[in-house]
């Protein structure tokens, strides 16, 4: 699959998403030579104004977005010279010609909405109507695909009207995360592992997903979706899958993407009655990160003084077939929590039986950290005896590490969009998201949402700066156990 020329027709060219991560990513890709010199861009917004000087604009972004150390300025101005900006109305069918003529003839398109989902099948109507939507064409869809379960089927369904599922990349960035990539390598290139991967072995699982950010300016968005549905049905729900599917039998988008949808096939629903015990909804009130003091959600810019969405979830989800049955995945994410800190630990069982004497062993299994991010690494927790003539068998639990950082000194680590985006450009699906993928998780969230709306669920207040309401540690001190690595 090499990577082809062509080019890239950027629907919400101008937004946060494009100016935060996309252009950077492309011209990452660029740096490194990785674009086909006849790849072009092309930003498409709602912004008048001459091309130049938006092109001027996002250039102006880019220096701000890429790390100094990494602004070299022949290739900014080499990217910079690929890009082109059109101004149309993505939801008027008369701006579509003009779109045909900027692009001319093509070898190659990727239309990548970074715009709503409302919108895609008014962009994919106008592409079709003006002979944009052939084989040559690839659709890329950011996040979130509707907000339950029907409307993302009518998005999906605006969208295969005119392109099908081989030529639909649904996005997930977490999929393009370098340590998320090796999580498939760890358990599939290593014999070792797989033997263990089950409830013999394995008590139970944590998939953390914390961020110190707040709403940054979103609050429009963010308060229509909620914790749940910006983070569970998508970024944790893959974790969730990449650990806990069977072994495909061939790295093939299909073969991978079948084994995930069998995870969330399984995945246990959560009865009403049960929501207050198995899942912990929590909202940010003012408190303080790193010593600075931060507004509460419901005093962030252009919030509503009452809203009652999420924006933190805990929850305990159970996956029910014979690989699974009886260990919990404990899942919890948040905004505004102490530190950026993205992981995935499973702990093992005890041992099946001690020699050792109670007062010579810690009260620790083995445990596998999976460390997305800061740091990305793997470590493993095992058990070693304390060095020295005096200690006779006191053990200790040391840990086996490998960080990424220390193996590849000098190597920065890819943002995730950029190689989603080189993806793309080569035509390999595996790290998209299928539309039964979507679907299956979009009605494990519905039947959250709709029990939180039966129950009356309102969230529980936690301080900016701590790990959620003191409820989300009940959740996992109840079975006897609690959340790793928290300060
Ligand atoms: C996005 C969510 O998908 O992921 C954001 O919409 C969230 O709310 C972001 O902040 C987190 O991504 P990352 O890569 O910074 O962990």
């Amino acid at each position: 699959h090499p990577v082809e020329p062509c080019t890239l027709a950027l629907f919400g060219g101008l937004g946060d998403l494009a100016l935060r991560k996309l252009f950077p990513a492309l011209y990452q890709l660029d740096r490194a030579g990785l674009l086909p010199s006849d790849t072009r861009i092309l930003a498409l917004g709602r912004e008048t104004g001459d091309a130049a000087g938006r092109v001027a604009a996002i250039g102006a972004h880019l220096r701000r977005h890429v790390p100094a150390g990494e602004l070299e300025e022949g290739a900014v101005q080499r990217f910079l010279a690929r890009l082109d900006y059109l101004a149309m109305d993505f939801l008027e069918p008369e701006a579509y010609p003009a779109l045909a003529d900027k692009l001319g003839p093509l070898m190659r398109l990727i239309a990548y909405f970074a715009t709503p989902a409302s919108v895609y099948g008014a962009i994919c109507a106008g592409l079709a109507a003006n002979g944009l939507a052939d084989e040559r064409t690839r659709v890329v869809l950011e996040k979130p695909i509707g907000a339950d379960l029907e409307s993302s089927h009518a998005v999906n369904d605006a969208v295969a009207a005119h392109f099908p599922e081989n030529r639909t990349y649904r996005i997930d960035h977490y999929l393009g995360k370098e340590t998320v990539q090796n999580l498939i390598a760890l358990r599939f290139a290593n014999s070792l592992f797989e033997t263990q991967w089950n409830q013999h072995h394995i008590s139970h699982v944590e998939i953390t997903v914390a961020e110190q950010v707040g709403i940054e300016g979103r609050w429009g968005y963010f308060d229509q979706a909620g914790q749940l549905r910006d983070m569970i049905q998508n970024h944790l729900l893959q974790l969730l899958c990449l650990i806990a599917m069977d072994p495909p039998s061939d790295l093939s988008a299909d073969s991978i993407r079948d084994e995930k949808v069998k995870v969330l096939k399984a995945l246990a629903p959560i009865a009403p009655e049960q929501l207050g015990q198995q899942v912990v909804r929590g909202q940010y009130v003012a408190g303080s990160i790193l010593g600075q003091p931060v507004p509460g959600y419901l005093e962030e810019d252009n919030a509503n003084t009452h809203s009652d969405t999420e924006t933190f979830v805990a929850l305990r989800a159970e996956i029910r077939n014979w690989r699974w049955s009886g260990v919990p995945f404990y899942l919890r994410t948040g905004k505004r929590m102490p530190q950026k800190l993205s992981q995935i630990v499973l702990h093992f069982k005890e041992p099946p039986h001690h020699i050792f004497a109670p007062e010579q062993r810690p009260l620790i299994n083995n445990r596998l950290v999976i460390r997305l991010q800061p740091d990305e690494g793997i470590s493993l927790q095992v058990m070693t005896k304390e060095q020295g003539l005096d200690k006779g068998m006191q053990l200790r639990s040391d840990p086996l590490q490998l960080s990424f950082s220390n193996t590849y000194r000098s190597a920065r680590i890819p943002d995730a969009y950029e190689r989603l985006l080189l993806e793309v450009m080569r035509g390999k699906q595996n790290l998209f998201v299928r539309k039964d993928e979507i679907e299956h998780a979009w009605k494990w969230c519905d039947q959250l949402i709709a029990g939180w709306r039966q129950q009356g669920d309102a969230p529980r207040p936690y301080a900016a700066g701590t790990w959620g309401p003191t409820a989300s540690i009940a959740l996992i001190t109840r079975d006897g156990r609690s959340w790793y690595g928290d300060l």
